[in-house]
């Protein structure tokens, strides 16, 4: 028999601390910049909730969605924009906050497809970053926690559309009996 079960990665009051620290960088770093935040669907929501609520520098919000077709969960790189940027991009200060880098080819396509539309400066946060996976070089600006192998679920994260709504990160395993 397979299962699954999950363990405790991050505690939310970790997840809290370290989205404050982010947010204070963040603030520090785009002082007197306005800044118009995209957060990337599905799995950014909370994040994004979360670290807008506390930085100290005014901030528009947006929303961008991205899906990668191909096999299995491994990013293809061939990633389609099923949900754009509504507001204005063109001379603004960008922050795209994202859930997790793994392969980077969601977020390379997603800084591509914004900087066609001209904006003054982009930045990108990502919560968690599996930095070993890459495919492309993609560096984020910022990053919450780094982390190697492994799939984890919660605060947005999913795994088939279930874990989103827990306050921790956990991490899968399949467990073989
Ligand atoms: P990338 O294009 O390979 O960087 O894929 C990034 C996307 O894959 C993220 O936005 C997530 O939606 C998804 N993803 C990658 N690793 C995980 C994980 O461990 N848990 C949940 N989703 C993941």
């Amino acid at each position: 028999m397979t299962g699954l079960s999950k363990e405790i990665l991050i505690p939310q009051p970790e997840i809290s601390r370290r989205v404050q620290e982010l947010a204070d960088q963040i603030s520090r770093d785009c002082a007197g910049e306005e800044i118009l935040a995209i957060g990337v669907l599905k799995g950014a929501f909370v994040f994004m909730s979360d670290l807008v609520r506390a930085m100290a520098v005014p901030c528009q919000t947006d929303f961008i969605r991205a899906v990668s077709y191909g096999a299995g969960s491994e990013s293809s790189g061939n990633v389609v924009i099923t949900k754009d940027v509504e507001l204005p991009v063109e001379g603004r200060n960008i922050l795209i906050v994202e859930d997790i880098v793994d392969t980077g080819l969601t977020l390379q396509s997603i800084v591509d497809h914004i900087k066609r539309r001209n904006p003054k400066s982009i930045r990108v946060c990502a919560f968690l970053d599996k930095r070993k996976r890459r495919k492309v070089p993609f560096e984020a600006d910022y990053v919450g926690f780094s982390m190697d192998d492994g799939f984890v679920v919660g605060y947005g994260l999913d795994f088939n559309e279930q874990y989103r709504f827990l306050p921790d990160v956990y991490v899968i395993r399949t467990d073989v009996d």
